[in-house]
């Protein structure tokens, strides 16, 4: 007989329908969101100058996530220091306002200070992983319930040099990385929901295939080691020229589902560099790209929330790094650089009612 492992466990209350996972700390803003809770990453920049980007936030969001200031970078200026302030001021905000937040991230291979990549061992790289990660989700205990626990740690393409991502915890720490982040997180918190965060998880090709297999294994590595996970985000920067795999998301979805685990979209926006210039057509495609997605994933399972990487087209990261040969502003977001809706606005608010009603 398998031995009762965290896993076998899981994969028992799944069978009956009961759902483990998100803690106690459900925000009243999350327990009445109406249908799938929405969430959206916040940049202090605009956060602090722009008054229309505040009011979006309070208008639509029922969860935020700091988009940058929880990163590695932010918080840790020197190997002694924790620089919360920033963070915090997001995370007041959205306790001000009743919404819920999501934590990200407490472990990536990029965004990281200098200073890290001066470590030199595996004992002071554990030793270094295992204080930040305590300190910062001991800091958030009472206001953060969800984590981005890991972040990135499959390699781009799983087909050429294995399954992990290169960086500086694989580097000193082998695969063991993702365990120990996930055991930390999990002791200093035991009520928090902690969620390995990872891209490129919706398309059809071997390269998503061995994505989507990676992710699992990962996932079952950690519950056989009796380590909890209780969540895939599913970041969804989807670009508008692939195509989704309906099958082998629906397949993905349900074997997490038998394991106790589930899904989140963490990040979603539209890399719309191919798409027209025409702006009703552009805003068409990218609408049409969010409903297929939606559709592959609500076919199989209600997401926990559905995040996306920002609110405004006035504020993205995909016009630094996807930038259109036209020269054309990217119009990747929910809203426009006014703050009106665009049709993507009104896909996820269907989707996510619709939800509800089923
Ligand atoms: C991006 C932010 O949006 C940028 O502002 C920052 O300069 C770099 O990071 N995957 C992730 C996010 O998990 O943390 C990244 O966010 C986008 C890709």
């Amino acid at each position: 007989m398998e031995p009762l492992t965290r896993r076998s466990v899981l994969a028992g209350f799944a069978a009956f329908g009961i759902n483990s996972g998100l803690g106690s700390k459900l925000s009243p803003a999350m327990a009445q969101a109406r249908g799938t809770p929405y969430g959206i990453a916040v940049e202090l920049k605009p956060f602090r100058t722009d008054p229309q980007y505040r009011q979006a936030l309070i208008d639509h969001a029922d969860i935020l996530v700091p988009m940058n200031m929880l990163k590695w970078a932010s918080l840790r200026h020197t190997k002694d220091q924790f620089d919360f302030a920033r963070a915090d001021e997001i995370i007041a905000f959205a306790r001000k306002h009743g919404k819920s937040v999501r934590g990200h991230n407490l472990l990536w291979y990029g965004y990281n200070p200098k200073w890290v990549d001066a470590i030199s061992s595996r004992r002071e790289a554990e030793r270094v992983l295992v204080d930040h990660i305590e300190q910062v989700v001991d800091h958030y205990r009472e206001v953060v319930p969800s984590w981005d626990v890991v972040n990135e740690v499959v390699a781009h393409n799983p087909l050429k040099g294995g399954n992990w991502r290169d960086g500086i915890w694989l580097k000193h720490l082998g695969p063991d990385h993702v365990a120990i982040a996930f055991r930390t997180a999990a002791k200093t918190d035991p009520s928090a929901q902690l969620v390995i965060n990872d891209y490129d998880l919706a398309n059809s090709g071997l390269r998503f295939d061995a994505r989507r297999s990676a992710i699992l294994g990962i996932v079952r590595k950690l519950q056989d080691q009796n380590i909890p996970v209780h969540g895939v985000g599913m970041q969804a920067h989807l670009y508008a020229e692939r195509g989704f795999d309906r099958d082998g998301v629906a397949q993905f979805i349900q074997k997490l589902s038998k394991l106790g685990v589930n899904i989140l979209i963490t990040e979603l926006d539209v890399i719309d560099w191919r798409l027209s210039k025409n702006t009703v057509r552009r805003d068409m495609g990218v609408a049409n790209v969010v409903a297929e997605f939606l559709d592959v994933i609500y076919s199989t399972t209600e997401p926990q929330s559905i995040t996306s990487w920002g609110i405004t087209d006035r504020y993205s990261w995909i016009s630094d790094v996807f930038k259109r040969k036209d020269g054309a502003p990217n119009r990747p977001l929910p809203l426009d650089r006014n703050y009106q809706k665009k049709p993507m606005f009104d896909v996820i608010e269907n989707y996510r009612k619709a939800a509800q009603k089923s």
